[in-house]
């Protein structure tokens, strides 16, 4: 049965359940317009259930169940998705864990399943009881402490196996560079506290943070998981210790690929020798999550390819490598004169003053297929590459 009163809220209803489920693929904008059928709940209150189960259906579908509780959008947006958050939690064990920054609490549903106690901060008091009833309906045992993590911190007396945080962004802007001092909260302000009650403080992070001054902020950063679904980045996240002075390891991973992991020691790149040479028979364009960590040498290096450029950061080869974290392709160096309008093709602008839109405009290509063209540049100049 759904229960009611853990939330005192009448969204769990079954009629109120069978309507959202109805309309899970209804015009949102539309509904919002009609007036609710239910005298208790608004429209506004049932298409928030609806937009959650539609994002549940993408990013965590696990919380596709009667009775689970969504919250308004912008706490659905700020939530991992169970993907990475299942990644991060076959790293982490112990007996104590914290999540100081719960949200919606998908890493830490995730996060602390290999924990023996749980404990849940957040300021947010509608959000957290959300949560609660929901991992209620998940059975899963935790303590829900609603109150600002500063403030718990300070008088905090515990001593944990793992502290996670994952602070929200203050400026929403994504295309920003951006600090730690840009998020809450704000881990610089807090290291001290966080250090002394845990033996790890693990922090999620957006990729688009730079790792080289992250390592010069938080020298305390032991391990960087840098992670990708299906090529696209999604998570940078720093492990922190008090006792560990050893060299930075950095593991790049792409989700949901064949990939294997790509696992270096932050120095390594300093010293790695790029060779170079003009394209041969095989190409290698190594994953975001590869090129998010910027080890441009230091791939050439471990796989004994040569980089067509120092600032084109694909690699050739004759002989054809097995098990490289990223795209392979046999290609041909052609002429731009060899392009034929209508062709179809896929698109690829590496270090080329065209993107891929204005490519396609300029030799009237249309997109798609099963081919590949590279525009890049070797160290001779620009070159196209067409696959075979
Ligand atoms: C990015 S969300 C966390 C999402 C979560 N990891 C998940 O997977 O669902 C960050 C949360 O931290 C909370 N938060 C931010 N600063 C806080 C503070 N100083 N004290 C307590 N909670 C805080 C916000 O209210 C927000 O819900």
């Amino acid at each position: 049965m759904l229960s009611e009163k853990s939330v005192g809220n009448k969204i769990v209803n079954q009629y109120i359940q069978n309507y959202i489920n109805v309309n899970l693929n209804s015009d949102l904008h539309a509904l919002l317009l009609k007036k609710s059928p239910f005298p208790d709940v608004s429209m506004q209150e049932i298409v928030q259930q609806i937009k959650g189960k539609q994002t549940a259906q993408k990013k965590f579908p696990f919380l596709l169940k009667d009775g689970i509780i969504f919250p308004p959008q912008l706490n659905l947006e700020q939530s991992s998705s169970e993907k990475t958050a299942l990644y991060k939690s076959q790293i982490l064990k112990g007996n104590k864990f914290i999540d100081l920054t719960s949200g919606f609490g998908i890493d830490a549903y995730y996060l602390s399943q290999n924990f023996e106690e749980v404990i849940l901060v957040e300021q947010n008091a509608e959000l957290l009881n959300i949560v609660e009833h929901n991992w209620g309906i998940l059975n899963r045992k935790a303590t829900f402490i609603n109150q600002n993590l500063e403030d718990f911190l300070n008088i905090n007396k515990e001593y944990f196996d793992v502290i996670y945080l994952d602070p929200a962004r203050r400026d929403q802007n994504k295309n920003k560079v951006f600090l730690l001092e840009d998020l809450s909260p704000d881990i610089l302000q807090i290291k001290e506290n966080l250090l002394m009650a845990a033996d790890q403080v693990v922090i999620k992070l957006s990729p688009l943070i730079d790792l080289k001054y992250l390592a010069s902020a938080l020298p305390d950063i032991f391990r960087i998981e840098i992670i990708a679904v299906k090529n696209d980045v999604k998570e940078a996240v720093i492990f922190l210790s008090n006792e560990n002075r050893e060299e930075i390891k950095v593991n790049c991973i792409n989700l949901e690929s064949e990939e294997s992991s790509f696992l270096f020691k932050f120095g390594e790149e300093e010293s790695a020798q790029a060779e170079y040479s003009e394209p041969e028979k095989f190409i290698y364009i190594p994953n975001n999550s590869i090129l998010k960590a910027g080890v441009f040498n230091l791939v050439s290096e471990r796989f004994g390819l040569k980089k067509l450029h120092p600032n084109t950061h694909i690699y050739t080869s004759v002989q054809k490598i097995n098990d490289f974290p990223g795209r392979v392709l046999e290609v041909q160096t052609i002429e731009s004169k060899q392009i034929k309008k209508k062709e179809q093709f896929n698109i690829i602008s590496k270090n080329y003053p065209l993107k891929p839109e204005d490519i396609k405009k300029k030799y009237g290509i249309k997109d798609g297929g099963e081919h590949y063209l590279i525009f890049t540049q070797s160290k001779k100049g620009k070159i196209i590459l067409k696959s075979v």
